[in-house]
């Protein structure tokens, strides 16, 4: 990933304010040009930044087991054979904890780093024939093209590697437009604020983080998990 320039920091919003209202007074979908991103510390298209966060990522929280059983509970809910997309996938954590117990999930994956997926398959072992892994970036305008619709879409720790949390609505509305009529958008992410993360450019908080969903066309939000600075949602289409 090329290093960017260090982010000009434009406030961009009051505290307790909950509506998506940004510094140009505009929302996510258009006109945001003069807020710039926060650039990543580190390039998890790299085998070795890839391999080194797989390596802690249970480490460091340990808590993400019971996301994963909570995501796999709303996803058992649908049924058998559900289909399911997963955005910003990485080494495939929630894929192998939803296909041992929802064996026959249709589960596509999606990521910007082949490296990513190469530790998934790896992790998934035989299991990996039957996921579909996509190589794509969820920041471009047209990721969603020739995917599909699904009866889930699940993310995990990857919506603020948007890089700053004024895109969260635009791909929250993108999310919808692949859900098929009652279909669910499970949004797990680190939140800013007491208990969560300080950088209030890259991270929502629980309230922005609902008022985003909202404001994708996404209806019937519920919480369903808060532990360790992440927050899982239920939304539906
Ligand atoms: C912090 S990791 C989380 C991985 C996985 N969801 C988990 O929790 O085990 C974020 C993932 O999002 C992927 N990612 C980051 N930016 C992306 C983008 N713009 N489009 C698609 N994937 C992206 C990274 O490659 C990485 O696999």
């Amino acid at each position: 990933m090329p290093i960017l320039p260090p982010a000009r920091h434009i406030p961009t919003r009051s505290e307790g304010q909950t509506e998506i209202t940004w510094a140009n007074g505009s929302d996510s979908l258009g006109g945001m040009e003069e807020i710039a991103d926060v650039p990543s510390p580190i390039d998890l298209r790299e085998m070795r930044s890839a391999r080194a966060w797989a390596q802690t990522a249970m480490e460091k929280r340990p808590w993400r087991k019971e996301f994963f059983e909570t995501f796999d509970c709303l996803l058992a809910a649908l049924g058998p054979s559900p289909s399911v997309l997963e955005l910003g996938s990485g080494p495939g954590f929630l894929a192998q904890q939803v296909l041992q117990s929802i064996p026959s999930a249709q589960y596509t994956a999606l990521d910007f780093s082949a490296a990513m997926h190469a530790l998934a398959q790896e992790r998934l072992g035989p299991v990996a024939a039957q996921v579909q892994f996509v190589l794509g970036n969820f920041k471009e305008a047209d990721w969603m093209s020739s995917l599909g619709r699904f009866q889930a879409i699940v993310t995990l720790q990857a919506v603020h590697e948007l890089r700053h949390k004024r895109h969260a609505s635009r791909l929250f509305a993108q999310v919808k437009s692949l859900l098929v009529p009652g279909g669910i958008f499970l949004m797990c992410d680190h939140y800013a604020g007491p208990g969560g993360m300080a950088d209030q450019d890259l991270y929502m908080s629980i309230e922005e983080q609902e008022a985003a969903l909202r404001t994708g066309g996404l209806g019937k939000i519920t919480l369903r998990l808060r532990k360790g600075g992440l927050a899982l949602w239920k939304a539906e289409n």
